[in-house]
């Protein structure tokens, strides 16, 4: 019954279609629409994906509201005024250039079809500068649906996706209503109502979970690119004269972040936005080695003041901030971190999945979530499926626990079979019940990392458990 918790950790590949495939069979994120042949760059969350997704949106909730003084949360609409989309931008600008396949009319972003030539092409570039790019390059292009290499000029396409809402008349053009592009406008334009509803004073934060939505032209990247998804986004204001020291904290509590989510220093890395946007003073991203190359997992900016005094401006609301003490009266700048929740839970299957060859020459497949992370935190099994007495007792202790952790019955199968399923879903705790338990009370626990076993009398369960999961 007992592993030997030595192992040798072999390379295994954590290709893409490994990702998926795993991600797919083990009820964590499956390709939605299924039944009807699937919908382009969108996904659902099963069961597992769920679970995970919702530890690390509570996770990244704790740090930033929960345990700063001076932030709190919103949770702002979906749907918003139009004029906030042209305040912010986003109807002029929010836009990436794509070209058309003159031949089976496939749409291809410009900038990756560079990428995939190895040339660098960023999205803060011109139009101008885009297109003398891709007409440099183009010679080597294909279609990656026919293969041909014949393209229209490359145009800007705008992200922000369209609704009918309450537009009654034919002409829905007249005043689109977007489904937001991100969700940081929201929390923009409800600055005042924080600001004289929650006696917070500058330097003060606003964090927000919530769904963001973007026409995105390419679809092949999984959770990684999609045109639903949710954004983390904490909007830090601060006095003009604090921003980058502001920003600076800002970005080295983001790293830190993401290492204690249990990803490791050498899948992450730093990266400069080679141009910046106009109003921006400076913007990093946190990328991780995903298994499609180094990508932004999140972004910090030093905003500056450009979206509160744009909303000032379109609104008329007068968005200031005036100093209790000294009385001066500014727009605040702003310290941003986004990072994308689905990009997030991608990150940590990759870094989760790991395949190990055990001393006794079997090998199994295990998901080395942090703790905190794991969607099933503990796996309650009797020894022997067949006796009633054993799964009488594992029912007993089950219900004492799922109202506290996230628990898996299971009684199917080999204990070493049941051990292997919790292993590769990542589950940290497994308490088997045996016939030791109906004399004296006591249970193993069974470690997922090291194997290891160790037993304990029934009483005590629930302390260690909060213990060893927290
Ligand atoms: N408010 C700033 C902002 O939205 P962004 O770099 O466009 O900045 C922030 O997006 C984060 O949102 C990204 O770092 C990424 O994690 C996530 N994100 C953006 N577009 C996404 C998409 N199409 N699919 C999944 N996540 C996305």
């Amino acid at each position: 019954m007992e592993y030997t918790p030595h192992y040798n950790l072999t390379s295994f590949m954590k290709d893409l279609k490994t990702i998926v495939n795993y991600s797919k069979s083990k009820g964590f994120i499956f390709p939605s629409s299924e039944i009807y042949g699937g919908f382009s760059a969108i996904y659902d969350f099963g069961p597992l994906g769920t679970e995970l997704k919702n530890n690390v949106k509570h996770l990244w909730w704790k740090e930033m509201v929960w345990e700063n003084k001076n932030v709190v949360g919103l949770d702002s609409s979906i749907f918003m005024h139009p004029k906030i989309w042209e305040a912010s931008g986003h109807v002029s600008g929010f836009s990436d250039p794509l070209v058309e396949c003159q031949s089976c009319n496939t749409r291809i972003r410009v900038d990756h079809a560079l990428e995939d030539q190895g040339v660098e092409a960023d999205d803060k570039m011109t139009q101008e500068e885009i297109t003398q790019l891709f007409e440099k390059h183009k010679a080597q292009i294909t279609c990656p649906e026919c293969k041909a290499s014949s393209f229209t000029s490359p145009r800007q396409f705008n992200l922000l996706v369209k609704s009918n809402l309450g537009n009654f008349t034919e002409d829905m053009n007249k005043s689109p209503v977007y489904l937001r592009g991100e969700t940081c406008q929201g929390i923009y334009v409800n600055f005042l109502n924080v600001l004289n509803s929650m006696r917070v004073k500058v330097p003060f934060g606003i964090a927000q979970i919530g769904k963001a939505f973007r026409n995105e032209v390419t679809a092949r990247q999984f959770v990684f690119r999609t045109r639903e998804f949710e954004q983390m986004e904490f909007q830090y204001f601060t006095h003009p004269k604090d921003d980058i020291e502001e920003y600076e904290k800002l970005k080295k509590e983001r790293w830190n972040f993401w290492i204690k989510m249990g990803l490791s220093e050498k899948n992450l890395q730093w990266k400069r936005h080679p141009k910046l946007a106009f109003y921006a003073k400076d913007a990093y991203d946190i990328e991780y080695n995903y298994p499609i190359g180094w990508k932004e997992l999140e972004g910090v900016h030093a905003r500056g003041n450009y979206d509160l005094s744009q909303h000032d401006k379109f609104s008329e609301a007068k968005i200031t901030y005036t100093d209790p003490v000294t009385k001066e009266t500014f727009t605040p700048h702003v310290a941003e971190a986004s990072s994308g929740v689905e990009r997030a839970v991608f990150a940590i299957l990759c870094e989760a999945y790991t395949h190990e060859e055990l001393d006794n020459g079997e090998s199994r497949i295990v998901m080395k979530f942090n703790k905190q992370l794991a969607p099933i935190k503990v796996a309650v099994l009797p020894l022997l499926s067949s006796n009633s007495d054993l799964v009488k007792k594992a029912n007993e202790i089950f219900d004492t626990l799922r109202s506290k952790f996230m628990c898996q019955f299971d009684v199917t199968g080999s204990i070493g079979k049941r051990y292997r399923r919790q292993d590769e879903i990542g589950t940290p705790l497994c308490i088997t019940i045996d016939f030791d338990t109906l004399k004296d009370n006591t249970v193993t626990i069974r470690d997922r990392d090291s194997m290891k076993q160790q037993r304990i009398s029934v009483d005590k369960l629930e302390s260690l458990l909060r213990e060893e999961l927290s």
